[in-house]
C-alpha cells in the first residue's frame, strides 16, 4: 500500500520526523523554491512549514490531494487560511511552542542594546580596546513599554520584572486584573511611546497592526529610547524607523524580523545603532522540538481522520 506523502518544506527538528512515525512517505523540499514546491505539492497530503514558505492560494491550488497544512510555530501569516478553508485543507500550528524562546530573545536584544554588546564584540574582535565607546545604560528603574501583553508579551514582563524596571503595556484586550497580576500598568499607546526607555512589540501582523509604530510614534519617543521587534516585520514602519534612527529621534533598535525576509536593500541592517538577527525568535533546540512534535502529532491525527484538539 502506498503511504501518504508528507512534505517537509523547511528545516525542522529530527524530533518532528520521529514523531511522524513510519506511516508516511516523508519527503523534503526547499519551500522557498516555488518550482520545486509546485511539483512536490502535487502528491502531498500534508505539508509542514516554518515561516519562509508562502502557502498562498496559488500554492494551495497546486496541491489537489492536500489535507493538512502544519505550521511549526506560532504565526500563520505565511498561510492563506481563507484559500485553505475554501479548498477543504485543515491548518494547524503550535501556538505555544516557541513563546519562551521568543521572550528570551527579546530580553537578550534589550540587554544587547543597553550594553552595546554586538558593537563592542565587533570592535574587540577587530583588535580594538575601546572601553569608553561602549558605556551603556542599566535597566534598573527604566521604563519598559510592552505593546501586546499576550502569551509572549506576558513572558517578557515576567522575565524583566526582576531587573527592577517599571513595566507599562498597551493592549486593549487585556484586563486590569491580568495586568496587575503581571506587575504591569496598562496605558494608552500615546503614553507608552512617550514614557518608554525600551519599547518592545509583541503583536501578530494584521492590516491593523502593520506600521502601528510609525513616524508619529517614533517622534514622540525619548531621544534616548530603544525599540525592539522580535514579532513580525513591519509592525514598526521600516522607512520611518530608519529616518528616526538617522535623525537621532531615538537611540537605537534591535530587529529580528523584517518586511522582506531575508532583507534586501534594507537600510536598517547597515545602521550603526541597529542590532539585527535573522528571525531567530523561535530558533532554539527546545522550541523547534516542541513545535515539530506538536504539528507532527496533529498531522498524524488529521490524516487518520481523527479530531485534532486545540493546542
Ligand atoms: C513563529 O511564528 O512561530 C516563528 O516566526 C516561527 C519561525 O521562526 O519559523
Amino acid at each position: 500500500m502506498t503511504k501518504p506523502v508528507v512534505l517537509i518544506a523547511e528545516e525542522l527538528s529530527s524530533a518532528t520526523i520521529a514523531a511522524l512515525g513510519p506511516d508516511f512517505d516523508v519527503r523534503n523540499v526547499d519551500g522557498t523554491d516555488r518550482e520545486a514546491l509546485r511539483s512536490a505539492l502535487e502528491t502531498a497530503e500534508a505539508v509542514l512549514v516554518r515561516s519562509a514558505t508562502q502557502l498562498d492560494s496559488e500554492a494551495i491550488g497546486w496541491s489537489p490531494k492536500l489535507k493538512v497544512i502544519a505550521r511549526a510555530g506560532v504565526g500563520l501569516d505565511n498561510v492563506d487560511i481563507k484559500a485553505a478553508t475554501q479548498a477543504g485543507v485543515m491548518v494547524v500550528n503550535a501556538p505555544t511552542s516557541n513563546i519562551i524562546s521568543a521572550a528570551e530573545l527579546t530580553v537578550a536584544h534589550i540587554l544587547g542594546l543597553a550594553r552595546h554588546l554586538p558593537r563592542a564584540h565587533g570592535s574587540l574582535s577587530a583588535g580594538a580596546w575601546k572601553r569608553s565607546s561602549y558605556t551603556g545604560t542599566e535597566l534598573y528603574e527604566k521604563t519598559i513599554g510592552i505593546i501586546g501583553l499576550g502569551r509572549i508579551g506576558a513572558l517578557v514582563a515576567e522575565r524583566l520584572r526582576p531587573f527592577g524596571v517599571e513595566l507599562i503595556a498597551f493592549d486593549p484586550y487585556v484586563t486590569a486584573p491580568r495586568a496587575q497580576q503581571l506587575g504591569v500598568q496598562l496605558v494608552t499607546l500615546e503614553e507608552l511611546v512617550e514614557r518608554s526607555d525600551f519599547l518592545t512589540i509583541h503583536m501578530p501582523r494584521t492590516p491593523e497592526t502593520l506600521g502601528m509604530i510609525g513616524a508619529e510614534q517614533l517622534k514622540a519617543m525619548k531621544s534616548t529610547a530603544y525599540v525592539v521587534n522580535v514579532a513580525r516585520g513591519g509592525l514598526i514602519d521600516e522607512q520611518a524607523l530608519a529616518e528616526a534612527l538617522t535623525a537621532g529621534e531615538i537611540a537605537g533598535a534591535a530587529l529580528d524580523v523584517f518586511m522582506q525576509e531575508p532583507p534586501v536593500d534594507n537600510s536598517l541592517t547597515g545602521l550603526p545603532n541597529v542590532n539585527v538577527t535573522p528571525h531567530l525568535g523561535a530558533s532554539t533546540a527546545e522550541a523547534q522540538e516542541k513545535a515539530g512534535v506538536a504539528v507532527a502529532k496533529s498531522v498524524r491525527l488529521a490524516l487518520a481522520g481523527d479530531l485534532v484538539p486545540d493546542a
